[in-house]
């Protein structure tokens, strides 16, 4: 089972951890970060690599959603290791709270996180705006450094106008020289999972 990052997920392993056990499945968990590394470490599950040869199924959280089921994501930095696992696995699901749901991703000036080599800091940022973006602005923490993903790179934000076809952007903006991964994700099949505020949900299926 792939996990990716992000409070939902960590809100749903427990729970996830329990349903399986009562069913006498004990399953190993791959994770995309140290962050939910953690929580399945503290639920003392069974935890493998990213290089695990075949992950079932893989479940995860989205920062937008649009109406085709594209995703942006990486608002935690393990954009690349999601990718990684989302792009390998044989289904995904996605949970994502209902006010994350966009007609185009995008909208409302959500930026779309990118995973930049250091080396390529200037270069790349310039690209970025040819290919299109408003406004590129390096992650920060909290005490005002540059952000670093787990990988060793920088994250960049990227201002987009709303995106008409995130497939082909995503590739565009692959093809810069020194951008590791892109948070637009295309993925399929997939099911997303929308959670209304009374906890009820709606199971939405993106298959081609
Ligand atoms: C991590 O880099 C992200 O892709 C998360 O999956 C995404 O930001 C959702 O996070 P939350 O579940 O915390 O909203």
């Amino acid at each position: 089972m792939g996990l990716g990052s992000g409070s939902t997920v960590a809100r749903l392993l427990p729970s996830m951890v329990k349903a399986m056990r009562e069913k006498g499945v004990e399953a190993t968990w791959v994770p995309t970060s140290l962050q939910i590394q953690a929580v399945a470490q503290e639920l003392k599950v069974r935890v493998g690599p990213l290089t695990s040869p075949e992950i079932v199924k893989v479940v995860d959280g989205a920062d937008q959603v649009d109406s085709r089921l594209n995703l942006i994501k990486g608002g935690g930095g393990a954009l690349l290791k999601e990718k990684v696992l989302l792009g390998s696995a044989r289904d995904s699901a996605i949970v994502a709270d209902e006010k994350k749901f966009v007609e185009r991703l995008g909208m409302g000036g959500y930026r779309v996180p990118v995973e930049v080599s250091q080396f390529a800091r200037e270069t790349a940022t310039a690209m970025l705006k040819r290919k299109g973006s408003k406004d590129v602005k390096i992650r920060l923490d909290a005490r005002g450094y540059p952000a670093y993903s787990e990988n060793g790179n920088m994250l960049f934000d990227a201002l987009f106008d709303p995106i008409e076809d995130p497939a082909k952007l995503e590739v565009q903006l692959k093809s810069i020289p020194g951008v590791m991964e892109v948070g637009i994700f295309v993925i399929r099949p997939l099911t997303v999972y929308k959670i209304s505020p009374d906890g009820s949900y709606k199971a939405l299926n993106a298959q081609t």
